[in-house]
């Protein structure tokens, strides 16, 4: 359904370029969830945000192709992008609080998605007028009722500063439902939220993923989340992704040293107790930053061929790849 090919986007800034995403390439298939997990900075959202071209100035997409449904979304006219946008792919935000308009009843928001998109008139023999409103109406509480809004014949009504934060997170996500789109985005959208409302919150996503057939990607800095919830996992570090491959296998064989000292770095409930032991070093700048291998300076396998050279990515096994020398065949 979607196949990103070497997508670079940077920031130009005073300083330099800010090259936050640097030379991607991933795909998603039908009804499939794939996770995108990575330190802060290392340019999820800018991914996400490059998909619907919704970065701003001084923020530039420099090559690539986004494939979506066989045509490239960066061809695409600024009106047809405004159609796709809601419509065929839905984002969802980190903060529900800031993306709900304060001045507008939730359930009119809901609506509102529907009317732009004339989900109701821009069919032959739609409807029209106030048949029209009752009908998105209807299904606004529909959807209401089905992301587990309850009573939505009242909390229609609401403003957004009536709901609490896992309802309204819950109000965006019928948004984003609103137009039956087959992509949906989701930039951390628990985030905000305590653990139990984390989970009702992906368990409605995985339900939509099931039933509709939604396709997501979800962007988390959180290995645990993407562990459970999603199918297949992209590792990003500094504006690349490193590793990617089926969620099991990363969990159970992380191939990149980078993925390794991340799953090393969360707490385990259960199993054999290890110690919780951090990445030394910090991420490193995006600035002016070059092709060789990033995380070089972190690495206890690394050597001076990390520095030198561009790495691709090498398939570790079917469907699992990682972007480290290590899997080169020579040695290290
Ligand atoms: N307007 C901007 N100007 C310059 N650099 C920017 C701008 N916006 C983002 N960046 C840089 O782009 C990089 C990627 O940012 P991005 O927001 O995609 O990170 P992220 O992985 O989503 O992080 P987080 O987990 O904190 O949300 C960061 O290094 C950030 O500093
Ligand atoms: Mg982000």
């Amino acid at each position: 359904m979607l196949e990103i090919k070497n997508l670079s986007m940077a920031f130009e800034t005073d300083k330099g370029l800010v090259k936050a995403v640097n030379n991607i390439s991933l795909s998603l298939s039908n009804s499939e969830i794939l996770g995108i997990v990575g330190e802060s900075g290392c340019g999820k959202s800018a991914t996400l945000l490059n998909i619907l071209r919704l970065v701003q100035y001084p923020g530039r997409i420099m090559s690539g192709e986004v494939m979506f449904q066989g045509e490239d979304l960066l061809k695409k006219s600024r009106k047809e992008m405004r159609d796709i946008r809601g419509k065929d792919i839905a984002m969802i935000f980190q903060d529900p609080m800031t993306t709900l308009n304060p001045v507008f009843k939730v359930g009119e928001q809901i609506r509102e998605a529907m009317r732009i998109h004339g989900i109701f008139s821009n069919v032959k023999g739609g409807l029209l007028g106030r048949k029209k409103t009752l009908a998105e109406k209807d299904k606004a509480m529909d959807l209401m009722r089905e992301v587990g809004i309850p009573s939505p014949e009242r909390r229609y009504y609401n403003y957004a500063h009536e709901f609490s934060g896992g309802m309204q997170q819950r109000a965006l996500i019928a948004i984003g439902l609103s137009c039956e789109p087959k992509l949906l985005l989701a930039d951390e959208p628990t985030t905000a939220l305590d653990v139990t409302i984390q989970a009702q919150i992906l368990a409605l996503m995985k339900k939509i993923n099931e039933e509709r057939g939604t396709g997501i990607i979800l962007v988390t800095h959180d290995l645990g989340v993407a562990a459970e919830f999603c199918h297949r996992i992209a590792v990003m570090y500094a504006g690349k992704i490193v590793e990617i491959g089926k969620t099991e296998r990363i969990m159970s064989s992380p191939s990149h040293p980078y993925t390794r000292g991340l799953l090393r770095s969360i707490p385990k409930i259960s199993g054999r107790r290890e110690k919780i032991r951090p990445i030394p070093g910090s991420v490193p700048d995006l600035l002016n930053i070059d092709d060789s291998c990033a995380f070089h300076s972190r690495c206890d396998q690394g050597s001076e061929r990390c520095q030198q050279q561009d790495i691709p990515m090498i398939e570790v096994e079917e469907g699992h790849s990682a972007r480290c020398l290590l899997y080169s065949g020579e040695e290290v």
